[in-house]
């Protein structure tokens, strides 16, 4: 992997200082009831995520020459339905996963019908956020991010490559299957972070049409190298349970290209 250079560090970690401060703003707080179901909706966002999705939202967005501070909300959009993705991804039902960003699952702290109540919430809130009044983002483009994000996230984006994943457990995909399906479970919701960057931003077709190109080949590549990395690294640096995927017979691109051909490809769509 290429060294990431310090102005990039800078930018994404002020990119992570603004998101989570936007989060704190707007999850409610824990003294509103019902609490529990606030606690645990902040438990599962404030754990120590990457922020990947809302990195994107700012990088796609200030590259159209928007400001930081258009780009918050669709950031903390982003980001609540990727963690509310994860608490259900989590659930026993779905991957029966104890361990996330290093720290018990939403369901063993609380209990499923809280994690999935927080699912529920966080999601609510994403669109809840999107849709709000602001001069800065004229209606019909936030319209037209509600959308995007309905879709990246509905049947035909995230949830569609879960049912994929879920359905894809001890049989054996093809090449091209796989490839839908972690186009839809991850590249989905990766695709729409930056495009609502651009859409905020106020940016061109053409800016829209070249990074959505960018995007798409980034959304695949983050679940290959994800799956490549449940293989690779030990439990305590990935934060979740090491060699899940392979106890529980997932179809992932290590399984079916193995090591090595997983990483060409990883390194192809980089
Ligand atoms: C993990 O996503 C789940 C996938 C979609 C691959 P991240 O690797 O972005 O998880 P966090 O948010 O940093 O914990
Ligand atoms: C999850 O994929 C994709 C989501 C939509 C949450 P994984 O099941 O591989 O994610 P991890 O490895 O548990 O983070
Ligand atoms: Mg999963
Ligand atoms: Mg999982
Ligand atoms: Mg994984």
């Amino acid at each position: 992997m290429p060294k990431t250079d310090p102005a990039f560090d800078t930018f994404s970690s002020d990119c992570v200082i603004r998101v989570e401060k936007a989060l704190d703003h707007n999850l409610p707080a824990t003294t509103i009831e019902p609490r529990n179901l606030h606690e645990a909706m902040r438990y599962a966002t404030f754990n120590g995520g990457k922020r990947v999705r809302p990195l994107l939202v700012y990088a796609a967005g200030t590259a159209c020459g928007g400001d930081m501070d258009v780009l918050d909300i669709p950031a903390c959009a982003v980001e609540l339905i990727h963690s509310y993705s994860l608490v259900h991804d989590d659930l026993p039902a779905m991957d029966d996963d104890d361990l996330r960003r290093g720290k018990p699952t939403c369901h063993k702290v609380y209990d499923e019908a809280t994690a999935i109540l927080v699912g529920d919430a966080l999601q609510s809130l994403a669109f809840e956020l999107l849709a709000r009044s602001t001069d800065r983002i004229p209606a019909e483009t936030r319209l037209n991010m509600l959308r995007i994000l309905a879709n990246a996230s509905g049947s035909r984006g995230m949830a569609g490559g879960q049912a994929m994943d879920i359905d894809g457990v001890d049989q054996e995909l093809s090449l091209p299957e796989l490839e839908i399906m972690h186009i839809h479970k991850t590249g989905a919701l990766i695709r729409a972070s930056v495009q609502l960057g651009v859409l905020s931003a106020g940016g061109s077709k053409e800016q829209l049409a070249k990074l959505e190109h960018y995007a798409k080949a980034i959304g695949l590549a983050f679940q290959v190298q994800d799956d490549i990395l449940d293989i690779t690294e030990n439990t305590h640096t990935l934060g979740k349970t090491q060699g899940k995927d392979a106890a529980d017979n997932k179809p992932t691109y290590p399984a079916l290209l193995g090591l090595d051909g997983a990483r060409q490809k990883a390194r192809e769509l980089l």
